[in-house]
């Protein structure tokens, strides 16, 4: 679709799919109450699960939150890029946007399209990932066309999503600023811009069995592929798993491993050629969606052991799409 057509859907209160640095989201007005339900319509979304908000830089977020000193910080450092911010919303921003909650979820995207579309429009641009509810994120175009089908909004093309997942989710409506989504900027590098104490709330989110009233979307099972996905605690467990059959399929983190454990039979991918973290992130819903196209009985996967806490947000994603832990 050509951008001046995007940016007149956009006007029009209708949706269309935009590549950010992350992943590819599902855009409309977030001043528009009739595209918002489109996008929650389209995406099989529970009401209960807010959107975030995209804005260009801290002096509009300040148009629809209250932003402080925290904010102002963190975005001077991170922003434009992948870290949303939740802080107290203002009125203008509709409550179906947020599921009724009073705070809003704002980020200031860094991919040059949308960045385009936002100073065209005008406009605070809603954004989900472009995925049915619960599913892989895209981090191309053909992944959006391919989960949506006949369906499927008119998407700009914007290439490979440089990072690959999706924005870290920092809380500053609390007490201590709490990450409530891992995601590529960590703890400690946020820790180190503000120099006080951060509490991660990410792991703990995955667990629970309440929905939280902090971060409603957070559920168990998410970003997860068709076949069962089994999460190994370790390469090397996985490797020697007994558990293995000829009609699974088996994901190495990188491809130079020893594999002389494997049996001879089994279907292998790797994610990466290398331990680095951002060819790891970049390719791994991509790994994910080509072992589910093989139609096996089972995904085999293992956990990253964590050498940085730049893994933390990989591991938070395998986490989250698993069927089992090993
Ligand atoms: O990288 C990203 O963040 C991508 C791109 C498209 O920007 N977007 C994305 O949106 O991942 P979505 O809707 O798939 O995830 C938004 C997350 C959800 O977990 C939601 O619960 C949380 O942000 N969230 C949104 N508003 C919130 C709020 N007011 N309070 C707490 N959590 C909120
Ligand atoms: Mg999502």
């Amino acid at each position: 679709m050509s951008f001046d057509s995007c940016a007149e859907a956009l006007l029009s209160d209708d949706i269309c799919v935009l590549p950010t640095e992350t992943v590819y989201g599902l855009a409309c007005s977030a001043l528009s109450t009739k595209a918002i339900s489109q996008v929650f319509l389209l995406k099989g979304r529970p009401s209960c699960n807010p959107l975030i908000v995209h804005v260009l830089n801290h002096d509009s977020a300040k148009e629809f939150c209250f932003t402080n000193d925290l904010s102002k910080k963190l975005c001077e450092k991170f922003w434009p890029g992948p870290l949303t911010l939740v802080l107290p919303k203002k009125n203008c921003i509709p409550n179906e946007i947020t599921a009724g909650l009073n705070s809003v979820a704002v980020r200031a995207p860094a991919h040059p399209i949308f960045r385009k579309i936002l100073n065209s429009v005008k406009l605070p641009i809603a954004a989900p990932s472009a995925n049915p509810s619960n599913k892989l994120s895209p981090t191309k175009y053909q992944d959006v066309l391919d989960a949506f089908g006949e369906k499927c909004p008119p998407i700009i093309d914007g290439g490979q999503c440089k990072l690959g997942i999706e924005s870290t989710v920092l809380d500053l409506t609390s007490d201590k600023p709490c990450i409530l989504r891992a995601g590529p900027i960590t703890k400690r590098e946020i820790g180190a811009v503000l120099n006080i104490e951060i509490v991660d709330n990410s792991a703990a989110l995955i667990t629970s069995k309440e929905p939280s009233r902090k971060s409603p979307g957070q559920g168990i099972k998410h970003y997860a592929p068709n076949t069962p996905l089994y999460l190994h605690s370790t390469v090397e467990s996985m490797i020697s798993s007994k558990i293995i059959s000829k009609n699974d399929v088996l994901i190495l983190p990188r491809d130079k491993i020893n594999i002389r454990q494997i049996k001879n039979n089994i279907c292998l991918l790797s994610i990466s050629s290398s331990d680095n973290y951002h060819d790891t992130a970049r390719n791994l819903y991509g790994v994910l969606r080509k072992a589910d196209k093989l139609n096996k009985e089972k995904i085999h996967i293992s956990l990253y052991s964590s050498i940085n806490d730049s893994f933390t947000a990989i591991n938070d994603r395998l986490t989250r799409a698993s069927t089992k832990r090993i």
